[in-house]
């Protein structure tokens, strides 16, 4: 293999200090797809049923969705074969426990929220579209009350991932702007 070429191949893997491009494209994508989902569900539910946006939203949610799952999985997957850099040295011992604890809860996050969707979106039995191209199937036809809690469960998670989002990103500007250290720009 030629030197640029195998150069190509390293930079997707994570090195000891810094993300490759596999972890920040996950990253990113999942990010973005996050707060675009919460932002089109908080749009969305307020709309009227004659509204001509009513339909095609709420399937357009759920197929994103789905896809969020996906890659979350992905991610989740990534993580054991390619380890992640380790925690910055800069960062204290509470703040390093701080990252830790909230990474767990958004990976928490990425997985419950999607699969709360699709627990009550299937629940009557009927699958999800991906876009009219193909259906994710329905695995079971849950109870009326396994649909009531995990719409709560949907909701509240969804909503105070806004909160955990913002901490998440207030944390990296802060350890850019104050700290000056490297925390931000190795995810970039
Ligand atoms: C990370 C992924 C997701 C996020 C962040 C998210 C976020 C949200 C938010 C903020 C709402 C509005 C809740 C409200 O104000 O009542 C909502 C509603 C909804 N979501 Fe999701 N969602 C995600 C994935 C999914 C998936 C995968 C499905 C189904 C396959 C789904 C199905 C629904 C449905 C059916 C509603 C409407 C609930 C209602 O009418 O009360 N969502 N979602």
């Amino acid at each position: 293999m030629c030197r640029n070429a195998r150069a190509g191949v390293t930079m997707l893997y994570n090195s000891k200090d810094k993300f490759g491009l596999v972890s920040k494209g996950l990253h990113w994508t999942i990010a973005f797809g996050i707060i675009g989902l919460i932002a089109l569900g908080w749009w969305m539910v307020g709309l009227g049923y004659y509204d001509p946006w009513y339909h095609d939203s709420l399937e357009a949610h759920k197929a994103v969705g789905m896809v969020v799952l996906a890659l979350a999985f992905c991610k989740i997957g990534w993580q054991f074969f390619n380890k992640p850099p380790a925690p910055g040295k800069t960062l204290t011992p509470n703040e390093k426990n701080a990252s830790k604890t909230m990474h767990w809860v958004l990976y928490a996050l990425m997985v419950v929220v999607p699969v709360t969707g699709y627990i009550m979106t299937t629940s009557s039995g009927q699958g999800v579209s991906m876009f009219g191209l193909f259906e994710v199937p329905a695995l079971m036809q849950n109870s009326e009350s396994t649909r009531d809690v995990s719409t709560s469960i949907h909701y509240y998670f969804a909503y105070a991932g806004i909160a955990l989002v913002l901490g998440h990103a207030g944390a990296a500007l802060k350890h850019h702007f104050v700290n000056r250290d490297d925390t931000l720009t190795r995810m970039l």
